[in-house]
């Protein structure tokens, strides 16, 4: 049984999701969203950024699954950020996923006109088009200049989180404000180093599982939401399968004591404020 985390706003997430990132080929995504779902699923996420919304939503519908049973994320990206061009998009994003609403939407980087964006997808809220808010790669920083305006506050923060980065500063001012870890490369972006951990294999021969599944079990058991991505029927299967077992506090310490000091993908921040707010302004299919 798939379990979920509570958010600050009284909605409840699943804590083990597909991620769809890099997934551009249409018969590919739509086919992992409907084997997700098929599989247990209950929460994907998508992005504008991805170009690939239309394929979930076509997945979503294939899958026979309910949507008022699926919790769909979906992201503004900062080309996408501004008091007009924010609500443009939010329509698009509903119009491309075939949705009435989604069950989250977040900005995807902490750069560009974030105030304007963030009074939009309030607004969103308002109108009944998106069920809960949140941010992705905000830091302690940004997430102090937007706590203090916000009237609806964030209740995610989507951040690169696994084994071997799990952000020392930023996770307690999360549950200090009662923000939930959203792991992105929940895997190491399928990292052989991370996986190859002989504090993880070992955990995993002693289980008779994969070094996958006690990775995404150390995530759930950690309290975070993980979005691991995979078009493999087959892995997408096996990691939702990481609820019929429970790490030892020894498994879990082990895993804990692999942090090390930096994430592994890094882009400087003023990289970050001049190319991202330009890029993809390109329409979106
Ligand atoms: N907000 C952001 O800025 C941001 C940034 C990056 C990612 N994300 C989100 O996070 C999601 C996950 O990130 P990610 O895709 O980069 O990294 P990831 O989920 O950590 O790793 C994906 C890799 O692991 C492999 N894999 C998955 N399950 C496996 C299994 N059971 N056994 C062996 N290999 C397995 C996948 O290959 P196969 O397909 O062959 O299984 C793929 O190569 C994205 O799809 C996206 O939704 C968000």
């Amino acid at each position: 049984m798939v379990t979920s985390i509570p958010l600050s706003n009284g909605l409840h997430m699943p804590q083990i999701g597909l991620g769809v990132y890099l997934v551009t080929d249409v018969a590919e995504c739509e086919a992992s969203v409907k084997a997700a779902l098929e599989s247990g699923y209950r929460l994907i996420d998508t992005a504008a950024l991805y170009r690939n919304e239309r394929a979930v939503g076509r997945g979503i519908r294939a899958s026979g699954v309910p949507r008022d049973e699926i919790f769909l994320t979906t992201k503004l990206w900062p080309s996408q950020y501004g008091p007009q061009k924010s609500r443009v998009a939010i329509d698009e994003c509903l119009d491309r996923l075939d949705s009435g609403y989604v069950d989250l939407l977040l900005l995807h980087q902490p750069v560009g006109d974030v105030p304007s964006a963030w009074r939009a997808l309030e607004d969103a809220v308002d109108a009944g088009k998106v069920r809960a808010i949140g941010v992705s790669n905000f830091r302690v920083d940004d997430l102090e200049k937007l706590l203090p305006t916000a009237r609806i506050a964030p209740v995610v923060d989507q951040v690169e989180l696994h084994p071997h980065w799990q952000q020392p500063a930023l996770l307690p001012y999360l549950r200090q404000h009662g923000i939930v870890p959203e792991a992105w490369y929940p895997l190491g972006h399928g990292s052989r180093k991370l996986l190859g951990e002989p504090a993880i294999v070992a955990a995993a021969a002693a289980h008779g599982i994969s070094p996958v599944q006690v990775v995404l079990r150390w995530h759930v058991q950690r309290g975070f939401v993980a979005i691991p991505k995979s078009t493999n029927p087959a892995h997408i299967a096996a990691n939702l399968d990481v609820f019929d077992f429970a790490l030892t506090d020894a498994e879990m310490a082990g895993i804990d004591a692999l942090g090390t000091e930096k994430p592994m993908f890094r882009m400087p921040r003023w990289v970050m404020s001049v190319v991202m707010p330009m890029a993809r302004s390109r329409p979106l299919p």
